[in-house]
C-alpha cells in the first residue's frame, strides 16, 4: 500500500525535478503517483539480460517499427566497452572519409559517456563548438541538454552522448541523407557495444533516422518506440528548445523524460550523487 509520507517526498523530489525545467506546477494525476510508485522498485535484473522489449503497461500501444532486429551476441564488459569504443574512434572515425563532411571538420566528435550508460541521447550533428572541440553539446544546447540531464536527477558523465554524424555539417545545416547512411554505421556500433536501456533522440532527424519514420515530432514525441529490442523515446532537441522557450514545450520534454526515468528504475527525479 502506498505510504502518504514516503507519496509527499517524491511529490516534492518530483517539484524540485519541475523546477529545473523552470515550470512551477505540478499535475500529480493517478498515473503520476503509479509511476512514482513504479520508480521506487527499480528490477534487479541480471546484466547480461537483454533489455526488456516492451514495459508491460505499454505493450499494447507500441507501434512496431522497422528495424527491429535485436542484437544477439552478449553485452561487453566494462573494460571491453571502454577498449572497443576507444579503438573504434581512433582506427575508424578520427580518420573517416566516408562523406563530403570530413572536407570540413575541424575534428571528429565521436560521443562520450558512461560506456555502461542505461540513457544514450543522439543529437543532430556536431555544431561550431563541438566541430573545435572533438565533444559533443558543448555549446548553448549543451548546456541545455546538461540542465535537462540534471534535471533528471543525473550527471552527464552517467549517460552516453552522440550525434547521428559524427562530423559538422556546414552552417549547422541539417544532415544529407547520403551524409547520415554513411556515418549511421558507427551510431549502430556504439549502441550495439554500449547497450543502454533506453535510447532518448533529440529533434527530428535522429527519430526519423531511427524509426524510419516520415511523422511529425509532434506525433513521435512522448511515446514509447522500438529500436532493435532498446525503447527508445524521441523528444525536443534542445536547441528548438532555446528558440521556441514555452511552458508548454518544456513540459513536453519533461513529461518524455520522466518516462525514461521510470523505464530504466530511477526516481524522478532522482538525487545526483555529489
Ligand atoms: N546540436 C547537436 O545536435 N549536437 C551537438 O553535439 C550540438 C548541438
Ligand atoms: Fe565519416 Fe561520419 Fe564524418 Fe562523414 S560525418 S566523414 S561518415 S565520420
Amino acid at each position: 500500500m502506498a505510504d502518504p509520507d514516503l507519496a509527499k517526498r517524491r511529490l516534492s523530489l518530483r517539484l524540485r525535478g519541475e523546477s529545473a525545467f523552470g515550470l512551477k506546477s505540478v499535475a500529480m494525476d493517478s498515473k503520476g503517483l503509479h509511476a512514482l510508485q513504479a520508480a521506487k522498485q527499480p528490477a534487479a535484473r541480471p546484466k547480461a539480460s537483454p533489455p526488456p522489449l516492451l514495459a508491460s503497461t505499454e505493450a499494447e500501444s507500441l507501434p512496431v517499427e522497422p528495424n527491429s532486429t535485436e542484437f544477439t551476441d552478449p553485452v561487453a564488459s566494462r573494460p571491453e566497452k571502454v577498449s572497443l569504443l576507444a579503438n573504434m574512434d581512433i582506427s575508424q572515425v578520427k580518420p573517416c572519409v566516408r562523406c563530403r563532411l570530413c572536407k570540413t571538420r575541424k575534428n571528429t566528435v565521436f560521443g562520450e559517456g558512461d560506456p555502461d550508460a542505461a540513457i544514450f541521447f543522439i543529437g543532430e550533428g556536431p555544431g561550431e563548438n563541438e566541430d573545435l572541440q572533438g565533444r559533443p553539446f558543448v555549446g548553448r544546447a549543451g548546456e541545455l541538454l546538461n540542465k535537462m540531464i540534471a534535471g533528471m536527477g543525473l550527471r552527464r558523465e552517467q549517460v552516453f552522448i552522440v550525434n547521428i554524424v559524427k562530423c559538422r555539417p556546414p552552417d549547422n545545416r541539417v544532415p544529407a541523407p547520403d551524409e547520415v547512411e554513411a556515418c549511421t554505421p558507427y551510431l549502430v556500433k556504439q549502441l550495439e557495444i554500449i547497450r543502454p536501456k533506453v535510447i532518448v533522440t533529440l529533434g527530428l532527424p535522429s527519430a526519423k533516422y531511427m524509426l524510419a519514420s516520415k511523422l511529425s515530432m509532434g506525433k513521435l514525441r512522448g511515446q514509447w518506440h522500438n529500436w532493435r529490442g532498446i525503447k527508445l523515446m524521441p523528444t525536443y532537441h534542445p536547441a528548438f528548445l532555446l528558440r521556441a522557450y514555452t511552458e508548454e514545450n518544456r513540459a513536453a520534454v519533461w513529461s518524455d523524460l520522466k518516462k525514461v526515468l521510470t523505464e530504466v528504475g530511477l526516481p524522478i527525479p532522482g538525487k545526483s550523487a555529489k
